[in-house]
């Protein structure tokens, strides 16, 4: 029986039946819909509308029908649900007659899918905080190995100044772990319970929300039922918080590629990470990255999606909501896909300490350092940075490093250069030199690496609650 049918005189068109029809993507939502019916069905004994006689049925049927699901496949292939919650329905009827279409009693599928859907994405939020932590780790434990390797950092892409490896690992981390404070803040507001919502106006029996909402582990129930039952915010933010993780994945496997060619020779590709050419015998390609980098086009679009949906679309429940399923779905598949993959990736790509470390000492990326010396022996900085240019202009037309000007040529261009200048100019000097809390210098970086563990480690503590 449909959930709807006693209005209508005429079938519906068959097309259109099948066409409207969502369970072939809401059915992953089952053992949210089972447990929040299981709440729903508690929040009926206490109201005095089901016997506990008929609760334990229900209760019984609700088990049954989960695990016949993880049990067989072929359960779930109904060629006339609608959706997960007609199918539940079904189920009930099928295996305890009327009592079955007891359940309904006092409430609508609007709040049910505003229901299932944030039990989804609390749920993948705590899959996400675990594989962000693993991701993270992998990138720590690659900083930590990195010792006080160099590498050149850049800006415009053009050589800039000498920075740790470790320090340019720890920047990719900083941003990953800020997406995971995002999704642990679009957690606290997803947190809350629509049952009792009804259709749009609230339900129309006293249940007792808070205790439907506690049994949930929700934080508590949402205060507007208008609101609860159309608010896409949660998975908005959800799948925009993965869209910006997508973002940041994207612009480290963009970084990769380039350090991987030959030009920069930085990254050696791990063969179980990448592919040949089927023309070019010589060819070791950076898929993994490339489909990495290409994935942020998906998640951008499912926020969009979502985006668009909600734009101007009236209160309360509309079927265009719908749509709002399976961009949910598709952008937690795609992140949770990827991210055990660039973890696997990060602990076995192999860098080139020796050719970075060449490329940090060459290329006059001393040449701020070496302004820092006249400034320190009292020169004006604009008059430093002239003086410095001027000698770097020297090297270039010689074809060497500013260390190897002689003191002569040097005081020519300016009388404060001296004797110490020279032993100024070392890689590890350089590097010494950005002495600031969240700069290059060393004993800072190994700090930075260890507060970043810390935060590393806290995000597999945060609070996780299991639906099933
Ligand atoms: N399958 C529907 C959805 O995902 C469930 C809610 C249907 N509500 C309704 N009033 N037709 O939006």
């Amino acid at each position: 029986m449909k959930m709807w049918s006693g209005r209508f005189r005429e079938p519906l068109d068959p097309e259109f039946e099948r066409w409207q029809r969502s369970f072939a993507y809401d059915q992953r939502l089952l053992p949210y819909e089972l447990a929040a019916s299981r709440a729903h069905a508690n929040a009926l004994e206490h109201a005095g509308v089901l016997s506990s006689e008929e609760l334990s049925e229900i209760v019984k049927a609700l088990g049954e029908i989960a695990r016949r699901a993880e049990s067989d496949p072929a359960f779930l292939n109904d060629p006339e649900a609608e959706d997960v919650h007609h199918f539940v329905e079904k189920q009930l009827a099928v295996q305890i007659g009327a009592t079955g279409y007891k359940l309904h009693t006092g409430r609508s599928r609007n709040e049910q899918i505003a229901t299932d859907l944030r039990l989804f994405v609390r749920d993948s939020i705590d899959t996400l905080q675990n594989l962000i932590a693993d991701w993270v780790e992998a990138i720590l434990s690659r900083a930590d190995a990195a010792g006080n390797a160099a590498m050149p950092a850049y800006t415009h892409l053009q050589p800039a100044e000498p920075v740790l490896v470790a320090h340019w690992l720890l920047a990719y981390v900083e941003m990953f772990l800020r997406d995971a404070t995002r999704l642990a803040d679009c957690r606290k507001r997803a947190n809350l319970c629509p049952l009792g919502s009804g259709a749009v106006a609230g339900a129309t029996l006293s249940l007792n929300r808070q205790a439907m909402a506690a049994e949930l582990g929700f934080d508590g129930p949402t205060a507007n039922s208008i609101d609860a039952t159309s608010d896409r915010d949660f998975a908005l933010e959800f799948v925009q918080t993965l869209s910006l993780l997508a973002l940041h994945l994207s612009r480290w496997a963009g970084e990769m590629i380039l350090f991987s060619t030959p030009a920069y020779g930085f990254v050696e590709l791990p063969e179980p990470y990448s592919t040949g050419s089927s023309a070019m015998p010589q060819k070791k390609n950076p898929d993994l990255l490339e489909l990495v980098r290409g994935k942020a086009a998906r998640l951008m679009g499912c926020a969009v999606t979502l985006e668009t949906l909600v734009k101007g679309l009236p209160l309360a429940y509309n079927k265009d909501l719908q749509e709002t399923q399976e961009p949910v779905f598709n952008a937690a598949d795609a992140i949770i896909a990827m991210l055990p993959l660039v973890t696997g990736f990060m602990n076995t790509v192999e860098f080139n300490d020796a050719k970075m470390n060449q490329a940090a000492s060459s290329g006059f990326m001393n040449a701020w350092a070496a302004a820092a010396y006249l400034v320190e022996r009292g020169v004006p900085s604009r008059l430093a940075h002239e003086a410095v240019g001027k000698a770097v202009a020297l090297a270039v037309e010689r074809g060497c490093d500013l260390q190897k000007l002689s003191l002569a040529d040097l005081q020519a261009i300016h009388p404060s250069f001296d004797a110490g200048f020279h032993s100024c100019l070392g890689l590890t000097e350089v590097l010494t030199l950005h002495d600031v809390p969240g700069g290059t210098a060393p004993r800072h970086v190994k700090r930075a690496l260890q507060n970043a563990r810390e935060r590393a480690a806290a995000l597999r503590a945060v609070e996780q609650t299991a639906t099933r």
